[in-house]
C-alpha cells in the first residue's frame, strides 16, 4: 500500500511544490489548506485524484485537524508530514500589535503543534515516519520587520529539536527546513522592491530560491533510505544567506 504524506499549506507555494514532487516520488498526499479555492485549484493542477485527498481547514482548529488526519489514512498509512502552512507580516517591533503577534504565533507555532501531535498516533501505528517543519532563516537571525514571524520560526526550530528527541523511540524523525527568500505568494506580499534589493545584497548566490528547491530537500528528509540517521536537524536552503558575513560587493 502506498504511504501517505500530510501537507499543510498545500494550496500555495512551497506546500504545493512539495505535493507535486512527492506525488512524483510515489507518495499519496493529503492536502490541507484553509483557502478552499486554492485547495481545489491545487488538487486539479496536481492531476492525481486517486492519490490525493483535500481537507479545507484552519490548522489552529484542533477538532478539524484530528478528523482530517484520521481520514488521510484512507489513502494509505500516514508516514510523512510537512508543516508548511504559515502567515507572515513585515512589521517593525514597535508597529506590531499584540493581536497580530498572537495570531502569527497561533497559526505558525500552535497550528504546527496541533497537526504534528495529531499525526504521531497514525505514524506510530504505521511503524514510524518523518516530519518536516518549515522554519525560516528569519527564525535564526534578527531580520528587520520579523518580530512575530521570526519569533514563530525560532519556536519551530526548538520545537523540532524537542520532537526529534522525544519521538526517536517511536522511529519518527523530525527535521526543519530554514528557507531563505523563495518566490511564492507570501513573498510577493511581504517583499517590497527595497526589501528584494536588501535580500539580493545578502544572499551569496544572488537570487531568490524556487519552491521546488525546498520540495526536493523535504523529499530527502522524508526518505528513510536517504536520511534515516538525520533527525533534529535544521537544513538551510537559502543560497548561503546564513553562511554569509561580509560579501563581495
Ligand atoms: N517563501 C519564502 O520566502 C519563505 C521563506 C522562509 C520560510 N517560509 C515558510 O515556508 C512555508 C510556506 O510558505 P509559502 O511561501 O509557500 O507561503 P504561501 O503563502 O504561498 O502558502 C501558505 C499556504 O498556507 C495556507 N495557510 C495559511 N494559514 C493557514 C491556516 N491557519 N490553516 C491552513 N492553511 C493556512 C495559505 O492559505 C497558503 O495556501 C511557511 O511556513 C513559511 O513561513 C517561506
Amino acid at each position: 500500500m502506498p504511504k501517505t504524506v500530510v501537507i499543510t499549506g498545500a494550496g500555495s507555494g512551497i506546500g504545493f511544490a512539495c505535493a507535486e514532487h512527492l506525488l512524483s516520488c510515489g507518495w499519496c498526499v493529503a492536502l490541507i489548506d484553509r483557502d478552499a479555492a486554492a485547495l481545489e485549484k491545487a488538487r486539479g493542477a496536481l492531476g492525481h485524484p486517486q492519490e490525493t485527498l483535500p481537507f479545507c481547514l484552519d490548522v489552529t482548529d484542533e477538532a478539524a485537524v484530528n478528523e482530517a488526519i484520521a481520514s488521510a489514512g484512507k489513502l494509505g498509512p500516514v508516514r510523512g508530514l510537512i508543516n508548511s502552512a504559515a502567515i507572515g507580516a513585515d512589521q517593525s517591533f514597535e508597529a506590531t500589535s499584540v493581536e497580530s503577534f498572537r495570531r502569527i504565533l497561533d497559526v505558525n507555532v500552535v497550528g504546527c503543534f496541533i497537526v504534528a501531535r495529531a499525526a504521531i498516533g497514525p505514524m506510530r501505528d504505521a511503524g514510524g515516519g518523518a516530519i518536516v517543519n518549515l522554519a525560516s532563516v528569519s527564525g535564526l537571525r534578527g531580520n528587520i520587520g520579523r518580530t512575530a514571524y521570526g519569533a514563530s520560526k525560532g519556536a519551530i526550530v526548538t520545537m523540532t529539536q524537542v520532537m526529534a528527541v522525544e519521538l526517536a523511540a517511536a522511529n519518527i524523525r523530525v527535521n526543519a527546513i530554514a528557507p531563505g527568500p523563495i518566490e511564492t505568494a507570501m513573498v510577493r506580499v511581504m517583499h517590497t522592491p527595497e526589501a528584494r534589493e536588501n535580500w539580493m545584497s545578502r544572499v551569496p548566490q544572488r537570487r531568490y530560491g524556487e519552491s521546488h528547491e525546498i520540495a526536493r530537500a523535504a523529499a530527502f528528509l522524508l526518505d528513510e533510505e536517504q536520511s534515516g540517521y538525520v533527525t533534529g536537524h535544521v537544513l538551510a536552503v537559502d543560497g548561503g544567506f546564513l553562511a554569509g558575513g561580509l560579501l563581495p560587493q
